[in-house]
C-alpha cells in the first residue's frame, strides 16, 4: 500500500484554515492555495534521489549533492488543480506540466474525462498529480487510469482536503500511489461535497458559480 500522509505542519494548517473560511475571497484563496502547494511540495519531494557531485567553491572543492534520476511532471486535474501548479513550480522550476481535464457530473457524481495532454516522456518522470479536493475519489482514480495507460508508473497524488471515502477508493483502485493531503475531513454530504471542506474549489479559485 502506498503512503498516506496528512501534512500537519503549522504553516499548512494555518493557511488551510484561512481558505476554509467562506469570507476568503478569490484573490486570497488563489494565493494561499499556491502557498500551501509550495509547502506540500517540500515534503512530497523528500525522497528524490541525490547523487554526489564535486563543486568548486571560491576557496576549495566541496563534495556535494545534487538531485539525480527521474525528472518531475506536475499534472493538475482541471480545473481546480491548476491552482496548485505555480506553487509547486516555485520549488521545482524545471518540472514539465501535463493536464488532465475532468469534471464531475453534478447529479451522478461520475467523473468525465475531456482532455489529456502530457509530456511525451511521462513514463520516465516522477508524476505529481495535483487537485485540491479528493471527494468520492472518482476524478483522481480516472486521472491515474489515464496516466498509467500512457506509461506513467511513479505517481504521487497531492490534495488539500480529502474525504475518507475518497482516500479508500483511491487506495483500493491504485494502491501504488502515495497520497499527500493537508487535511482528512469527516465525510461527504449527499451532494458529494466534503464536510466541512471548503466548498467548490474550482469556483472559489476562479470566481465562477
Ligand atoms: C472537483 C475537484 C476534483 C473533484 C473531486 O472538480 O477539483 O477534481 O471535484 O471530486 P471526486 O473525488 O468526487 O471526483 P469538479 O468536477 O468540480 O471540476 P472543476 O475543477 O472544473 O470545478
Ligand atoms: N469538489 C469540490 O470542489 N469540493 C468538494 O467538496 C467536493 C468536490
Amino acid at each position: 500500500m502506498g503512503k498516506f500522509q496528512v501534512m500537519d505542519h503549522p504553516l499548512i494548517q494555518h493557511k488551510l484554515t484561512m481558505i476554509r473560511n467562506k469570507d476568503c475571497g478569490t484573490k486570497d484563496f488563489r494565493q494561499i492555495v499556491n502557498e500551501i502547494a509550495t509547502l506540500m511540495a517540500f515534503e512530497v519531494s523528500r525522497d528524490m534521489p541525490l547523487e554526489d557531485v564535486d563543486v568548486q567553491t571560491p576557496v576549495a572543492v566541496a563534495h556535494a549533492k545534487q538531485i539525480s534520476g527521474k525528472k518531475v511532471a506536475v499534472v493538475p486535474i482541471l480545473r481546480a488543480g491548476i491552482g496548485m501548479v505555480d506553487g509547486i513550480l516555485d520549488l521545482i522550476p524545471a518540472a514539465k506540466v501535463g493536464h488532465i481535464g475532468m469534471y464531475r457530473d453534478e447529479e451522478t457524481l461520475e467523473p468525465h474525462e475531456y482532455f489529456v495532454k502530457l509530456p511525451s516522456d511521462i513514463e520516465q518522470r516522477q508524476v505529481f498529480v495535483v487537485d485540491p479536493m479528493l471527494a468520492t475519489g472518482g476524478s483522481a482514480i480516472m486521472a491515474m487510469d489515464a496516466l498509467k495507460k500512457r506509461g506513467a508508473s511513479n505517481i504521487k497524488f497531492v490534495c488539500l482536503v480529502s474525504a475518507p471515502e475518497g482516500v479508500k477508493a483511491l487506495q483500493d483502485a491504485h494502491p501504488d500511489v502515495d497520497i499527500y493531503t493537508a487535511a482528512l475531513d469527516d465525510h461527504l454530504n449527499e451532494d458529494g461535497y466534503i464536510i466541512p471542506g471548503l466548498g467548490d474549489a474550482g469556483d472559489r479559485l476562479f470566481g465562477t458559480k
